[in-house]
């Protein structure tokens, strides 16, 4: 059984429980981050841990735990569970006032509600889905005007997901007025000859704690970055496509809506990058 922590407790997983009266469940009120874990190391902390706190402040939040405390307990969480491989999910919501109210609740009287536990995947670096591909269809984007905040507001990229389940693939990227945004629950990239393409920063979608790896290296490695926005048709067109989250790291993409990109097969600058990213975060996880 995972030990799970829950404001300031290390707890079995069956023995940490929230109010029902928690702005989290109850009006999706609540931030979250998602850490990789490799060789029982955290991957790029420190990036996770300022986003976190840029999503806190954007919703006047007030953050319930120091840095160097967080650092702790997630470091406390992968020994305890043996986590080799895998992933730590961390959840910061408004808290429980004890009732139902739209208005946020006297931070000076209700504290937010902070959970921390972790996810064991083994294979996570040498994941046999990158040696394959990710086959995607385009939805709409019908999501909120602030995609930059990471809230745990996903019940649409999860519906996005169960449709490209649906129609046999493996995800989905959202467009809208005609241009891809990203994917259910990472930043989306094409590839033209030596250029990566991938859409700019702003509102529409979530600062991705990996794009900002991946390009670094990308242009380290002698590649071109253009940030701009691209439709379907422009990716369907393209050498290859990828994606990149904290999760899978930077994901080839074979195909998009029924059309094969390039070979049909992982492209060749996904997978470099890929190695790039694994290698070097790898050396500088903590
Ligand atoms: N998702 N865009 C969206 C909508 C996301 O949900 C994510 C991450 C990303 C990639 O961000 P990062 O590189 O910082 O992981 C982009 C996480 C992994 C999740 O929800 O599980």
């Amino acid at each position: 059984m995972r030990t799970v922590y829950l404001n300031g407790e290390y707890l079995p997983e069956t023995e940490a429980t929230v109010s029902i009266f928690d702005r989290g469940f109850l009006m999706a009120d609540g931030v979250y981050e998602v850490t990789s874990v490799l060789d029982g190391k955290l991957i790029d902390f420190e990036g996770h841990i300022v986003r976190l706190a840029r999503s806190l402040d954007e919703l006047d939040m007030r953050n319930p735990i120091s840095k160097e405390d967080l650092l702790e307990v997630h470091r406390e969480l992968v020994r305890v569970n043996e986590i080799d491989e895998g992933l730590i999910y961390l959840q910061i919501t408004r808290g429980s006032a004890g009732d139902r109210d739209f208005a946020f609740p006297d931070p000076e009287t209700t504290a937010p509600t902070i959970v921390l536990f972790t996810q064991n995947k083994p294979g996570l670096a040498d994941n046999p889905a990158a040696k394959k591909g990710a086959k995607i269809i385009s939805i709409e984007d019908i999501r909120w005007g602030r995609r930059d905040i990471k809230t745990v507001q996903l019940l649409y990229p999860s519906m996005g997901k169960m449709m490209a389940k649906k129609a046999g693939c493996d995800d989905a990227w959202m467009v809208e007025d005609g241009f891809v945004t990203e994917g259910t629950s990472n930043n989306a990239y094409i590839v033209k000859g030596n250029k990566i393409i991938t859409r700019q920063l702003s509102n529409d979608i979530l600062h991705g704690i990996t794009r900002v790896a991946v390009l670094r290296m990308a242009r380290e490695a002698q590649m071109e970055v253009e940030e701009r926005s691209f439709s379907i048709k422009e990716a369907q067109q393209a050498d290859e496509a990828f994606t990149t989250s904290a999760s899978a790291f930077v994901m080839p993409v074979v195909e998009l809506d029924g059309v094969a990109l390039g070979d049909g097969v992982p492209g060749k600058v996904a997978l470099r990058l890929r190695e790039i990213y694994i290698d070097e975060m790898r050396k500088a996880a903590v």
